[in-house]
């Protein structure tokens, strides 16, 4: 019998989940992401060393505006990733702008603008936002007005996909494993003996199904597994991106027989009732639904905190940089 990730590859498209530069020529995903955190650790690694060269360079020519240089470093690794890959590659909108609709916007047109000078076309680029109404409204435009596609992410909740699924963005990567942290944390219960029971891939599932029943084209790409039994759960989701280690995993794993848990054909036959009831939220309805889901608003606060940080970090890294060339 066939590997249970050769399986798994009959239903879903199984992108790598590595910012590592030689994880990705390994395991040749076809998208891949940047971060501050990932950027900050390479950019300790000498091989990179050029592009914080060049990054600095361009600073210094502009002026040593900060924030120039770092959104042009950005650029420089996300350019870099797509000589490796054949996809698209996510750049992320700074989580301090996380509340800040024109702001966002902003940003992510500059980061389009700077890709184009270098040679890449809007294509190949997902712009990354977090799943607050503010980056959730700037989607919208930056979709419908503009053609820049999303990917929104730190999503958690049921409110912040429909939402997604309503601004038209392409692309929504709900968190699977950081939910049920927060159920273990929570409850101290750690095992779900039947893993359909899992928090976090109960709320996948019903995203899914909800977006095939009401044929939005967003497409669905799970994220953060914390082992190959959650994800086995999720078999038939338009995306999933695996760590490396849980993808060598899966494919050592024989002589399981896979099955196919998602489908466009069952989420259709899915009864309405009592949780894939068509709804829309405006922005009172939203804010009122996401806080009331004690989870979704924990994790979503902590990740924007931890991105920001991040973030922070690398800015003062290439301050101190800018400052002494
Ligand atoms: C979208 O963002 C998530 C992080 O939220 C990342 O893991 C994923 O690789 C990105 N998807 C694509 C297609 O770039
Ligand atoms: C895998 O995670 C699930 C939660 O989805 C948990 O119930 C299960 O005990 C875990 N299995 C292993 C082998 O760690």
């Amino acid at each position: 019998m066939a590997s249970s990730l050769e399986q798994l590859r009959k239903y879903t498209t199984v992108v790598a989940d590595t910012g590592d530069f030689e994880a990705m020529r390994e395991y040749k995903p076809t998208d891949a992401t940047t971060n501050p955190s990932l950027i900050l650790a390479a950019a300790n690694l000498p091989q990179y060393e050029h592009l914080i060269e060049k990054a600095i360079a361009y600073g210094k020519a502009h002026g040593k505006d900060l924030e120039a240089t770092m959104d042009y470093l950005f650029v420089l690794f996300g350019c870099e990733i797509l000589k490796i890959i054949p996809g698209r590659v996510s750049t992320e909108v700074d989580a301090r702008l996380s509340f800040n609709k024109e702001a966002s916007m902003a940003k992510a047109k500059r980061l389009i603008e700077m890709y184009a000078k270098e040679g890449i076309s809007k294509d190949r680029i997902l712009i990354k936002l977090a799943s607050t109404w503010e980056g959730i409204e700037a989607a919208k435009v930056l979709e419908s007005e503009y053609g820049i596609h999303c990917n929104m992410t730190l999503l958690f909740s049921f409110c912040q996909a429909v939402a997604c699924a309503e601004a038209g963005v392409t692309l929504i990567s709900p968190f699977v494993g950081r939910i049920y942290d927060w159920y273990v944390k929570s409850t101290g219960k750690k095992v779900y003996e039947n893993g359909f029971d899992d928090p976090g891939v109960q709320s996948v599932t019903r995203i899914y199904n909800y977006y095939k029943k009401y044929d939005y084209k967003t497409v669905v790409m799970g994220a953060s597994f914390r082992n190959i039994s959650e994800i086995k759960c999720l078999t038939g989701c338009d995306l999933l991106t695996i760590s490396p280690s849980l993808l060598k995993e899966l494919s050592q794993e024989n002589g399981f027989d896979l099955r196919q848990s998602l489908s466009a054909e069952k989420a259709k036959a899915a009864p309405v009732e009592p949780d894939l009831r068509k709804v829309t939220y405006d922005e009172a309805r939203f804010r009122w639904e996401l806080n009331e889901d004690e989870m979704a608003n924990d994790k979503l606060s902590e990740g924007i905190r931890k991105f920001a940080a991040d973030a922070i970090k690398l800015e003062q890294m290439i301050k101190s940089r800018l400052e002494k060339a």
